[in-house]
């Protein structure tokens, strides 16, 4: 914990190459741990797991395990702060969103990417997104947060009202 908090202050915003660097390096460590092994729940249909690896109590960089269930889907959301996510298992597809005006609430989205095994999505801080399970199989996707989840806005707060006639995705 200590070592994440020394290597990212948080108060700093990574740019892209930095959250590259940082995702491959964390890529390097899931391919040689094997999960299953920490014996960590996984979702059911519906159900959204946080698993907390490494939770730095002064707010600082933060590794959660999540795991979604078949069928969940999240609202378009802003972090606040940057984001790093490994896929392990299972597909997750997120949604990208741009705001329709500066300051707005309502968003529009923009592209779609799959996030599964071995996949990577780096998140800077005002960056929008929304997620959905894809298929059958339960996600395990590891995030590593600039900021621990409890240091956060609530998530409401982060929230956006999506313009359903632009979701690529065709989700409304
Ligand atoms: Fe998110």
């Amino acid at each position: 914990m200590t070592q994440l908090e020394r290597r990212f202050d948080s108060r700093v915003e990574l740019s892209l190459a930095d959250l590259q660097s940082v995702a491959e390096d964390l890529l390097k460590l899931c391919r040689g741990l094997d999960f299953g092994q920490l014996g960590l729940q996984e979702a059911g249909p519906g159900q959204e797991l946080l698993h907390k690896l490494a939770v730095s109590s002064k707010g600082g960089p933060s590794i959660y395990l999540v795991s979604d269930g078949p069928g969940v889907t999240s609202q378009p959301h802003e972090h606040k702060t940057w984001a790093v996510i490994v896929g392990i298992r299972g597909c997750e597809i997120n949604t990208r969103f741009q705001r329709v005006v500066k300051d707005s609430r309502q968003v529009v989205a923009v592209d779609s990417v799959s996030v599964g095994a071995g996949q990577l999505l780096l998140m800077r801080p005002s960056e929008i997104h929304a997620t959905s399970v894809l298929g059958e199989q339960a996600t395990f996707h590891l995030h590593l947060y600039g900021s621990a989840l409890h240091a956060l806005p609530p998530f409401q707060s982060r929230c956006f009202e999506a313009s359903a006639a632009s979701d690529p995705a065709g989700r409304s």
